[in-house]
């Protein structure tokens, strides 16, 4: 019997039939994964798994799928992984890093772009029939020349946001919290705190943990200078929502970009009602390019271990092996 590999989405890139072509194969097509139980239902006795970020795989999916040799995530985060019981129970664990640095350094800028220049605002008034004519003040927004952009997370996609700022005049400052970080970028490393007071414009890019939930809280956020921009493109629980929303009506923030939300796909219904907010659907690395990368890239690394070699890109690796 061949290997049986189950994935837990349809991918796209028609890179499926890497798969079919060599192992059984079984696809979910239908209803969101969205809990461990669905999971492991799904899995069974695969002996590899394609996840996506939305699927969980917590101890309950790795006792219940005793046959997983890989979970291969097409994302590059893996909060929606236990990596404490994979790496218990010897199992690889694979993302998607790298081919999707750029598309989501890109989609950061844009909603940078968006929300301190108000072009989905301004796209809103003109499509309600209120643009009547040119006027010296209309539509202000905010340049972003000489305007500091702080980075919280100075990974490759940080870096990749730092470049594309820099060539927009910005100054970048920036905090991570690993201690060896290499760049060669004219950008200034700061703690939190510190970069927080002068950043006018702050971007999330670090991945979510057990211990950085609300990394923005309402304290931390009130640090940032009047009218300052609050980006995330990372994952939505690192900014604590409500709070984001009581700063905006306060008009202590200028504004705010996000592409992932607390409890998505539900987004706070304050939020949906603002101008000052630009809302959208996870979508950071959604070029064909890139899903498609990513995809092929979730494939090579189950085919790797079901062929008994290293996976490209790993997390987690079995250390009795
Ligand atoms: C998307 O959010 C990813 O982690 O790839």
């Amino acid at each position: 019997m061949p290997p049986s590999v189950a994935i837990c989405a349809p991918l796209v890139g028609g890179v499926e039939s890497v798969i079919s072509d060599r192992y059984e194969l079984r696809v979910h097509r239908g209803e969101v994964l969205g809990d461990e139980r669905a999971v492991s239902d799904f899995i069974g006795d695969a002996d590899a798994a394609i996840t996506l970020l939305f699927n969980p795989v917590g101890e309950t999916v790795l006792r219940s799928c005793p046959a997983l040799r890989v979970v291969a995530n097409c994302a590059v985060g893996f909060d929606n992984i236990d990596l404490d019981s994979a790496r218990s129970r010897q199992l690889w664990v694979t993302n998607t890093p790298d081919v999707l640095t750029d598309a989501t350094a890109d989609l950061t800028l844009a909603l940078i772009l968006a929300t301190t220049r108000r072009i989905v605002e301004a796209d809103r008034f003109l499509r309600a029939g209120r643009f009547d004519g040119w006027k010296l003040d209309m539509m202000l927004g905010r340049g972003l020349q000489s305007k500091t952009l702080g980075i919280v997370g100075f990974g490759r996609i940080g870096r990749a946001v730092a470049q594309r700022a820099l060539s927009f005049g910005m100054r970048v400052v920036w905090t991570d919290t690993s201690s060896v970080v290499e760049y060669d970028l004219p950008a200034e490393r700061l703690d939190l705190d510190q970069l927080l007071r002068c950043s006018d414009v702050v971007s999330l890019h670090c991945p979510l943990t057990d211990s950085n939930r609300h990394l923005l809280d309402e304290e931390r956020m009130r640090k940032l200078p009047s009218g300052a921009f609050v980006i995330n493109t990372a994952r939505g629980p690192l900014v604590d929502e409500q709070a984001l929303v009581r700063l905006l009506k306060e008009g202590i923030l200028g504004g705010a970009g996000l592409d992932v939300y607390e409890s998505e796909p539900s987004v706070e219904a304050e939020l949906l009602d603002r101008e000052d907010v630009v809302l959208l659907p996870h979508i950071g690395s959604a070029t064909e390019e890139t899903r498609t990368a990513m995809a092929k890239l979730a494939v090579d690394n189950v085919v790797a271990v079901l062929e008994g070699h290293d996976p490209p890109t790993p997390v987690v690796r079995p250390t009795l092996r």
